[in-house]
Formats: structure tokens, C-alpha cells, sequence
């Protein structure tokens, strides 16, 4: 039989059980595991927050320096892929080289379509985490007309991203172990927030039985969207432009309240959290201790917190409960990184993906069905053919 009723947005369909991450809007807790937000990004780094998301545990010190050098010794990408990269024009926008060289990835690593064992499903996922930065390098390295750089083994996880990423042609390549772990938290507010757009596309192409490459490469064309994490670039170029604008915020805060206006404030809002984000206030310090330590002054930084505190006086966004979500801040720790606009959403890919690999792992153990909903259909009744001639 038909079905009569549908649900827009899945804004209350529940598609799965999960035993990753907790989520409660109302009152502000995520958990990951079981483990607050704010205890991961305080004290774990991002590779033990990756293996407690994918393998539902903290590693011990064994565990994770196997899981560590078993990446390392996956860190190698093929050099015909760097063909593939040379193809692309400077200007191409690094999430879609990103999706591109994922699912490229494909052809160079046959056997990761192999998850039948636990031990191929491990191979699988060792690979896609190291070669993934990797890619996110190149992509960023296109960019800026930079030589690649092959990274260097005795680095961390995210110090050698960070490596590939940022060093200078002729130049030693430094880096302040601050910076370093700035970046490992913010990968860390990233790294799963369950049934988002993203999460729920890679489970939606792995249910299908699609590989784990494929599905990460369908989740990085979702993520891309400026409705999702696309945001964060966004909210950086509203910022410019209220700056430009003379920094005047309350002509903005009108803007966004005026109904005639489509004008939104960028970075407030969300359609899960209706208190606060708690990965949005971890933000906010992190922003302050990043741009303190490098001491820049970033004017972008005052117009948000003036915005922040305007917002949450005003009874427009008290009575919709709108506050600060995780993109109204990150962008500008980006870019006192030194990381373009064009990358922030790459940089999100780069933190989303264990949750990505946890929640495709998860759904393919317990054995989920094809993912196919259903439809009202709304067009015509039978009608009678007739030929080109006759119409
Ligand atoms: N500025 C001004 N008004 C807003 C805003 C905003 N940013 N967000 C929501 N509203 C108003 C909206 O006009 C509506 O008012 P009314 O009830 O009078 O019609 C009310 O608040 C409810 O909004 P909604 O659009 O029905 O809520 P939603 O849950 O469907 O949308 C949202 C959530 C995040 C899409 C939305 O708040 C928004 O567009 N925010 C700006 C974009 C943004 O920052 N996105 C990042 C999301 S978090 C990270 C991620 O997903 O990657």
C-alpha cells in the first residue's frame, strides 16, 4: 500500500540506532561515547578521539601507537594520482579536488572495497585516515601553486597534516605546539555529530554496499553545501563584509530580524540545539587563546563578540532560541592559522571524517537494510500516449 504521510527534512524520523554520539538540543550535551565534548577537546587528541569513535573505546598506549604507526605506514598516495590533481585549474574549489581524489582513490586501492573481515574492515579504514590528509594537503597546495610536501613520519597525526599543509617551499618548516594543538581541538568539536546531512548520505550510499572510499566521497559533496559545512565559509565573509561596512552590527542585526529581508545572521542557529551549541563556546575561548598566542588582532573577532552579546539581548533570537552555532567562530581560527577561506569547509571534512568511517562502520556490522524511503505522489493520473506527430 501507499504511504500517506511524509516528513520533510527527516526533522523527525529517527533512521537508525547508534551507540556513537549523544546529542541532547535542549539542554547542550554532546557526548562522544559517553565522553563530554568538553573532556575530549580539553584532554584527548584527535587520533584517540577518532579510535574511540570508530572502535568505541579509548585506545590504551599500545593500541594507539599501533593504530598511529599503522597509519604511517598507509601514508603514501599514488603518484599517478597526482595526474589526476594537475588536471584540475587552480580555481577549482579544494572540497570538489577533495571528492575527487577520494573517490579516485578508489582505482589505486582495490582491496579497500574489502570489509567482510574485521581485519579488512581495519585495512580499510588505516588507509582512508592516512592518505586522507594527504589529499586535503593537495588540494590546499593547488591552491597557492605550492610543491607538495611528502610530510614527515616521526610527526603526530595532526602535526603532520599540519606539516603538509602549511610548510614553505625553501624555507625549515617550524611550528609553535600551541598552534598544533589548536587545530587537534577544533578537529575534535568536529569529528561527529550523528545524523547530519553528511553522516546520513555516507550511511545512505554504504547501505547500498558501496565502499567506504565511495561513501566518504558522497559525504564530502553533502558537507560542501552552505547549508551545512559550507556555513563556516560564509560567516567569515559576512564578518568582511559588516567590517567593510563601517562594523556598524545593530544595522545588521535589523537586517536579520526584518522578515522582508533575506538577510540571515550567519553562524547563529541550528536545527538540534535550541539552548546553546557547547561545541560553539569551546570555540569562542579557543579563538581568544589562538589569535592571544599569535598576536593578532583581528577586528573580524570583535564584530562577532559584539554581535554575540547584541544577539543574545535581543528578544528576537531569545524567543527562537537562536544562539551561536560551531561555524560562528571557527572561521576566524582559521584564518589567524593562515588557512584560506576556500579551505574552511576542507578543514571540517578533515575533522568529520572518523565520525564518517564510525558511522558507515557501524552500519554495515549491524547489517542495516538498503536505505530507501518512500513518497506521496502528487502528479498525474493514467493517461493515453500519443505520438510525436499528434501532439
Ligand atoms: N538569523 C535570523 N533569523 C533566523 C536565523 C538566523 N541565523 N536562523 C533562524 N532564524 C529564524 C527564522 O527566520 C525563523 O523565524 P520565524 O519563526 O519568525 O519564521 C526561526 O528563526 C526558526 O528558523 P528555521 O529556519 O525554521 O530553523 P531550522 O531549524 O530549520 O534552521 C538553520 C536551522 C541552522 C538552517 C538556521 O538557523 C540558519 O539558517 N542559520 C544560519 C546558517 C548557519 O549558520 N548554518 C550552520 C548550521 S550548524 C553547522 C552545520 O550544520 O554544518
Amino acid at each position: 500500500g501507499g504511504i500517506t504521510t511524509i516528513d520533510p527534512g527527516y526533522k523527525n524520523t529517527g533512521s537508525c540506532e547508534s551507540a556513537i554520539t549523544y546529542l541532547d538540543g535542549e539542554k547542550g550535551i554532546l557526548r562522544y561515547r559517553g565522553y563530554s565534548i568538553e573532556s575530549l577537546a580539553e584532554k584527548a587528541d584527535f587520533l584517540e578521539v577518532a579510535y574511540l569513535l570508530i572502535f568505541g573505546e579509548l585506545p590504551t598506549k599500545v593500541e594507539l601507537e599501533k593504530f598511529h604507526a599503522d597509519i604511517k605506514a598507509e601514508s603514501h598516495v599514488d603518484e599517478d594520482m597526482k595526474k589526476i590533481l594537475d588536471g584540475f585549474p587552480k580555481s577549482a574549489h579544494p572540497m570538489g579536488v577533495l571528492s575527487a581524489l577520494t573517490s579516485a582513490l578508489i582505482a589505486f586501492n582495490p582491496t579497500s572495497v574489502n570489509v567482510d573481515s574485521e581485519e579488512d574492515m581495519y585495512k580499510t579504514i588505516v588507509k582512508l585516515l592516512a592518505k586522507f590528509p594527504v589529499l586535503a594537503s593537495w588540494a590546499l597546495r593547488k591552491k597557492k601553486s605550492q610543491p607538495l610536501d611528502y610530510g614527515d613520519n616521526n610527526l603526530g597525526y595532526v602535526a603532520n597534516l599540519h606539516k603538509m599543509m602549511f610548510s614553505k617551499p625553501n624555507q625549515d618548516y617550524k611550528v609553535d605546539q600551541s598552534i598544533i594543538d589548536a587545530l587537534d581541538k577544533l578537529l575534535i568539536l568536529h569529528a561527529d555529530h550523528e545524523q547530519n546531512c553528511s553522516t546520513s548520505t555516507v550511511r545512505m550510499v554504504g547501505s547500498a554496499h558501496a565502499g567506504l572510499f565511495a561513501s566518504t566521497s558522497a559525504g564530502i559533496s553533502a558537507l560542501w553545501g552552505p547549508l551545512h559545512g559550507g556555513a563556516n565559509q560564509a560567516v567569515i565573509e559576512m564578518l568582511e563584509a559588516i567590517k567593510e561596512d563601517g562594523g556598524d552590527t545593530k544595522k545588521y542585526m535589523a537586517k536579520a530580524k526584518d522578515k522582508k529581508d533575506p538577510f540571515r545572521l550567519m553562524g547563529f542557529g541550528h536545527r538540534v540545539y535550541k539552548n546553546f551549541d557547547p561545541r560553539a563556546k569551546i570555540i569562542k575561548v579557543a579563538a581568544d587563546d589562538v589569535l592571544n598566542m599569535l598576536g593578532i588582532e583581528d577586528p573580524v573577532l570583535d564584530i562577532a563578540k559584539g554581535l554575540e552579546k547584541e544577539a543574545l539581548e535581543d528578544p528576537y533570537f531569545v524567543d527562537r532560541k537562536l544562539y551561536p552555532n560551531v561555524d560562528f567562530y571557527s572561521g576566524i581560527i582559521y584564518r589567524a592559522l593562515g588557512i584560506p577561506v576556500e579551505m574552511f569547509t576542507v578543514m571540517f571534512a578533515l575533522g568529520r571524517l572518523p565520525g564518517w568511517i564510525a558511522q558507515w562502520k557501524e552500519m554495515r556490522e549491524r547489517k542495516e537494510p538498503i536505505g530507501r524511503p518512500r513518497q506521496v505522489y502528487i502528479g498525474e493520473n493514467l493517461r493515453e500516449f500519443r505520438p510525436v506527430s499528434e501532439r
